[in-house]
């Protein structure tokens, strides 16, 4: 794969869950690029993948091939629906299974992400209303994909009347961050954890 123009995109389906959990689980830490050892490998999919696949498809890019899921981008439209829904329909089961409190020490910030999720102002939801993650194995980093997954979502959301969208990166994903500002993102707040970044569409 050597531009953008080779990359294929589809919209997602059910049967990318297993991949996408893998990518998201994969990529949340590059010292360790097939996970952290030790770590619930199904946790940080049930906050940052399936949900996305399940309640927007149409909106989750995915490039695949017969090695598996080797990367995605994943948006909603409307970041507080999506809240809601999420709500109603997709964490009372997983906060079931995993009680604050209960799981292994290092699981323990992302159960408590699942009992609260984070909250957004609606003075960033009225001009940015959609979010998205992105996330590519290092096999598919550098060649493009990133910028074709963006421009695929961008023309989505673009025709469905979505004014803006914003992303939460980590302060230490130094990469991310630059690859965000190159495509048009400007940063809205910055903490020590975590900084909230947007573009207009
Ligand atoms: C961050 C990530 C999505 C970028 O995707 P990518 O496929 O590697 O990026 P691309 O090759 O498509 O690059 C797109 C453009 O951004 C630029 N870019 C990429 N990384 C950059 C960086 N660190 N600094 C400056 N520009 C950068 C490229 O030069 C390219 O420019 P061009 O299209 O104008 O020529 C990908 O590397 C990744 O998934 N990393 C690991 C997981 C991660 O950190 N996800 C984000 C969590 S918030």
């Amino acid at each position: 794969m050597n531009s953008s123009s080779a990359v294929v995109i589809r919209s997602a389906v059910l049967s990318d869950l297993p991949g996408v959990y893998r990518v998201c689980d994969w990529t949340s830490d590059p010292a360790f690029p097939e996970g952290v050892p030790g770590r619930n490998p199904d946790l940080l999919g049930h906050v940052y993948a399936g949900p996305y696949v399940v309640h927007s498809p149409e909106l989750a890019g995915i490039v695949a091939d017969c090695e598996g899921v080797a990367g995605y981008i994943f948006a909603v439209a409307d970041t507080r629906a999506f809240a809601e829904w999420c709500e109603a329909e997709w964490y009372p089961t997983i906060r079931e299974q995993y009680p604050l409190g209960s799981g292994r020490e290092s699981d323990g910030w992302i159960i408590e992400r699942i009992h609260t999720p984070e909250e957004i102002p609606d003075e960033i939801l009225v001009p940015y209303p959609a979010h998205l993650h992105i996330d590519l194995l290092p096999r598919l980093q550098g060649k493009g994909a990133g910028r074709a997954l963006m421009e695929w979502l961008f023309e989505r959301l673009r025709e469905r009347g979505v004014p803006g969208v914003h992303l939460g990166v980590s302060s230490e994903n130094t990469n991310a961050i630059a690859f965000y500002e190159h495509m048009g993102f400007s940063t809205l707040a910055a903490g020590d954890r975590g900084r909230l970044m947007a573009i207009s569409l």
